[in-house]
């Protein structure tokens, strides 16, 4: 079954009354009052943005179709040995096709704001040169869509799918012409699509896809990289960042907003004294001094300068003030907490305190679970940089997500851990940190890059031979928080 669910499928799965789980405030026909009545007093700021997210590559499919070129991704996923589960994203969601159901899911949430990516290889097959024709046409379409159904779309420029011909003919990152190609493929798509496309994200995780891809070996590209290379080819992709925000303000309509998602080195206070908290905003600077400290100080931090010694990437005056051109939002997503902090007497003044091997996780080994984390990570991000708008711009979690005897999903531990993070961050906007909106990884289950198809992520189950998607319980948790704008009865 695809496309449109009623009102009382979902809340047959909120209420859930035949099992004794409606909650008290709900009646046993939850369809007789709406939720918005329950209001609680407390909540999210009344113009807080709820949305999902989604990747081009991740749903797709349609990878020859339209003029499309490969990405380093389409030969990745090829190669054997590299993906868990041996599949690769050809079909995967089959969105390009039914791209119209799939923003029916979106609507069926209640929320008003849908992050997607665009596909360089579909734009500039070859990376650079001529557009290819076709390749907006289906963004176009998809635009409207959202459009015509209340919901704002938030385009992400690059999320990994870099054209393969700019990995043979320059290196992909490993070339500050790549970072030009970027540019150009940004301003291009801003000339496009401005007039319905207003808020950009430019790169989506660098520090992820640099590590992986150019590090350790385990995503596209696949290479391992020695330290200094892989500085330079983090380098090019802020210098690529900065120059993309450039491209955009010079081609995009004048109001047009302009950003990043970064997967910020989340830092937590192991204790939260103060002492702490300064050391976990010292720490949080360095230990992403080479994306999101360059970016919004424009300097490389004396810190990472000197650890990287001979290693250091090679930087301009001029490229350090291209990458700190002025973004208007920062995204950060958000999973688990990766380092606690606790001062320390000795230089430089804090301390990463070891994991202890019973530390609990989701069904993604990586994905440890702390909710405070989606507290602390803002609330020390706009004290350090001073910042004023900030995204969740990704966060949610996977789980094992088997239908059960009566066909339905029912991801308690998905609801668990949603409810855990929504109400630490629902305390960070209680108290002014600038989280302006949140949009929750992933509307639906989807290719998991090194995992395939074997991590879900979605609120939508999706059945990969039939495509067909299917209501989770977390869809209907998250549609009720939405309504509600608000986390606790
Ligand atoms: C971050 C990435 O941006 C996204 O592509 C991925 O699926 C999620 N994390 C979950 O791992």
């Amino acid at each position: 079954m695809f496309g449109k669910f009623s009102r009382r499928q979902f809340a047959r799965l909120a209420g859930l009354s035949a099992l004794g789980m409606a909650t008290s405030a709900r009646s046993a026909d939850s369809d007789a009052r709406p939720v918005s009545d329950r209001r609680p007093a407390a909540g999210f700021p009344k113009d807080f943005i709820w949305g999902t997210a989604t990747s081009s590559y991740q749903i797709e499919g349609a990878v020859d179709e339209d003029g499309r070129g490969r990405s380093i991704w389409d030969t990745f996923s090829h190669t054997p040995g590299k993906i868990a589960d041996g599949s690769n994203a050809d079909r995967a969601n089959d969105h390009y096709h039914r791209y119209r159901q799939d923003v029916g899911l979106i609507k069926q949430l209640g929320v008003k704001a849908y992050r997607f990516s665009i596909a360089w290889p579909r734009v500039f097959p070859e990376g650079t040169g001529a557009p290819n024709p076709k390749g907006l046409d289906f963004y176009d379409r998809l635009l409207d869509e959202l459009l015509n159904n209340g919901i704002e779309p938030y385009a992400t420029l690059y999320h990994w799918d870099l054209p393969q011909a700019l990995q043979d003919r320059v290196g992909g990152w490993q070339s500050s012409d790549t970072s030009k190609a970027f540019a150009d493929y940004a301003g291009y798509v801003a000339q496009r699509l401005t007039d319905r496309v207003k808020n950009i994200f430019t790169i989506n995780e660098a520090g992820r896809f640099l590590n992986f891809g150019y590090g350790w070996g385990i995503d596209a590209p696949g290479l391992k990289l020695p330290v200094a290379e892989l500085n330079q080819a983090r380098h090019h992709v802020v210098l690529g960042h900065g120059l993309a925000v450039q491209a955009i303000r010079a081609h995009g309509r004048a109001g047009t907003k302009v950003g990043f998602a970064e997967n910020i080195a989340a830092c937590v206070p192991a204790i939260d004294t103060p002492e702490n908290v300064r050391a976990t905003e010292m720490a949080t600077r360095e230990l992403n001094a080479g994306i999101l400290s360059v970016i919004l100080e424009g300097q490389y931090t004396e810190g990472f300068l000197e650890y990287s010694g001979a290693a250091a990437p090679k930087f301009t005056a001029d490229e350090l003030k291209i990458i700190a051109s002025p973004n208007d939002f920062v995204g950060l997503n958000i999973y688990a907490p990766q380092f606690y902090i606790a001062a320390s007497d000795k230089k430089p003044g804090w301390t990463v305190l070891p994991f202890p091997v019973s530390f609990p996780h989701m069904k993604s080994e990586w994905l440890r679970i702390g909710p405070e984390v989606i507290y602390w990570a803002p609330r020390i991000a706009a004290n350090i940089w001073n910042l004023d708008t900030i995204y969740i711009s990704e966060n949610g979690t996977s789980s094992e997500d088997k239908p059960a005897a009566d066909g339905q999903v029912y991801d308690l531990d998905r609801v668990m851990f949603l409810r855990n993070y929504l109400t630490q961050l629902q305390r960070a906007t209680a108290e002014g940190v600038p989280v302006r909106g949140y949009f929750l990884w992933s509307l639906m289950d989807n290719f998991e890059w090194i995992f395939g198809f074997e991590q879900r992520f979605g609120l939508y189950h999706v059945d990969f031979d039939t495509q067909a998607r299917l209501p989770k319980l977390s869809a209907s948790f998250y549609r009720d928080v939405v309504a509600r704008n608000a986390i606790g009865a």
